[in-house]
C-alpha cells in the first residue's frame, strides 16, 4: 500500500518531484528556525533572564525608586523587592494611613529611607505640582507606574455603575497618571543618559476585551505608549518596560488562592523584575508569557467573544456568534488575509508528500 502510494506521488509529480523535496526541506526549516525562535524567547524570558537582564544594575542608575500605587498588591510588592536591592523608595498612593504603615514595614526591614505622598489619581492635574515638588532633585533609578482600576466586574458599556465618574477615574488613574508621571521623571533620565520606566498595562491590552472595552482600550494605550517611548529613548540609556499581567492575587483582581496560573504579588514582581532590559513588552511571569504567546495566536473572534460575561467560552461560542458569523469568518477572514497562509499550508502538504515520494 505505502508502496503504491508513493508510486502514485511519483507519477503525479513526475520530474518534479525533486525540485519539490527541497522546496519542502527550506519550508521545514523555516518552521523549524520560527518554533525554535519562539520557543528560545519564552524560555529567556521566563528561565534566563535573572542572570541577564538590568536588575542588578538598577542602584548603580539613580538612589530612588518611585511606585504609583504601592499600598497593595503589585505596587507594594515592587516598593519590597526595590528596597530589597537596596534602593530608597518612594510610595504614592491614595490613603496617608496605608502610605504610613506599608513606609514603617519596608523601612524596618529592609533598612532604606521611604517617603511618601498621598495623592488621589482621580483628582484633577494640581496633583501633579505636589508630585514634581516632591520629586525635585531627586536621583531617580526607576519609576513604576503601577497604579490602575478597572469596572466592579466585567459589564457592558452603558450598563457601568455610577458611569460618568468611573470611566473618568478610570482614564486618569490608567491613562493620566503613567502620562504625566512620565513626564515628570523623564526629562531627568534622558539628562543624566539612564533610567528604568515599568509600565504596568494588563493581558487585556493583547485585543479588545469585550465587557471591559474601556479598561482594555486604557491598557492598549498604555502597550502603545510604552512601545513609542522605547523606540524614542533606547538610544539615550533609558529603558522602559511594559507588562501585560493575566490575573495575580490582589484585591483587584479578587483572587485569593495562588496557583501556577495566578501567581501572588511578589512572585510576580521578583520575575517581572528579572525580565528588565531582556523584554521591553512582557507578561511577566512564566505562565503567564505561555498564555500570552497562546492568546496571540487565537484568531480574532476568541478575543472579541463577550466570554467574560459567562463561565466558559467554548458552550457559549456558537449562541454568541451564530452561523453568519462564522460563515463570514471562513468566506472573508480566510479567503482575504490568510489566503497567503492557505497557499503555504497547500505546498507544505504537497511538499510533505514529495519529500516521502523521493525517500
Ligand atoms: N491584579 C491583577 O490581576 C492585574 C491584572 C492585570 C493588570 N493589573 C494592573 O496592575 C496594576 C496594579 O493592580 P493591583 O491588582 O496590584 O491593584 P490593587 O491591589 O487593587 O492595588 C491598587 C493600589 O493603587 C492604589 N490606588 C487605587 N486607587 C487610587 C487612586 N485613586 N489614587 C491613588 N492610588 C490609588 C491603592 O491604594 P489604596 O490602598 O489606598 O486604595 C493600592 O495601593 C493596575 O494597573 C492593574 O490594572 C492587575
Amino acid at each position: 500500500m505505502h508502496e503504491e502510494f508513493i508510486n502514485f506521488i511519483r507519477y503525479y509529480l513526475g520530474p518534479t518531484t525533486e525540485y519539490f523535496s527541497c522546496l519542502g526541506f527550506i519550508i521545514y526549516a523555516l518552521a523549524m528556525c520560527r518554533i525554535m525562535t519562539s520557543v528560545l524567547t519564552l524560555a529567556t524570558q521566563s528561565l534566563f533572564s535573572r542572570n541577564l537582564g538590568w536588575m542588578s544594575r538598577l542602584t548603580y542608575l539613580g538612589e530612588w525608586a518611585v511606585i504609583t500605587g504601592s499600598t497593595d498588591g503589585i505596587g507594594k510588592a515592587y516598593a519590597e523587592e526595590l528596597a530589597a536591592l537596596g534602593l530608597k523608595i518612594i510610595l504614592i498612593s491614595r490613603s496617608p494611613e496605608k502610605l504610613a504603615a506599608v513606609a514603617k514595614e519596608i523601612e524596618e526591614a529592609h533598612k532604606v529611607e521611604v517617603r511618601t505622598i498621598a495623592v488621589d489619581f482621580s483628582d484633577n492635574e494640581s496633583i501633579y505640582n505636589k508630585i514634581k515638588n516632591e520629586l525635585k532633585g531627586l536621583d531617580i533609578s526607576i519609576l513604576v507606574n503601577n497604579v490602575g482600576m478597572s469596572y466592579p466586574h466585567p459589564e457592558y458599556f452603558v450598563e457601568i455603575p455610577n458611569r460618568t465618574e468611573t470611566l473618568s477615574s478610570l482614564i486618569k488613574l490608567n491613562v493620566v497618571a503613567m502620562t504625566m508621571m512620565t513626564s515628570i521623571v523623564l526629562p531627568d533620565m534622558v539628562k543624566k543618559n539612564c533610567g528604568v520606566i515599568v509600565n504596568v498595562s494588563s493581558a487585556s491590552a493583547a485585543g479588545p476585551c469585550p465587557l471591559l472595552t474601556a479598561y482594555s482600550a486604557c491598557k492598549a494605550y498604555v502597550k502603545y505608549f510604552s512601545e513609542g517611548l522605547s523606540a524614542e529613548y533606547s538610544d539615550k540609556g533609558v529603558v522602559i518596560q511594559c507588562l501585560m499581567p493575566f490575573y495575580v492575587t490582589t484585591k483587584m483582581s479578587k483572587l485569593r488562592k495562588s496557583s501556577a496560573m495566578v501567581p501572588t504579588p511578589t512572585a510576580y514582581v521578583k520575575s517581572s523584575l528579572s525580565s528588565l532590559g531582556i523584554s521591553s513588552c512582557s507578561f511577566g511571569y512564566w505562565s503567564h508569557n505561555f498564555l500570552g504567546w497562546f492568546t496571540k495566536t487565537l484568531p480574532r473572534f476568541f478575543l472579541t467573544c463577550k466570554k467574560r460575561k459567562y463561565n466558559s467560552v467554548f458552550p457559549n461560542l456558537m449562541k454568541e456568534t451564530g452561523f453568519s458569523y462564522w460563515f463570514k469568518y471562513f468566506t472573508c477572514r480566510l479567503w482575504g488575509g490568510m489566503v497567503l497562509n492557505w497557499i503555504s499550508f497547500m505546498m507544505l502538504v504537497t511538499l510533505t508528500i514529495s519529500v516521502l515520494a523521493s525517500s
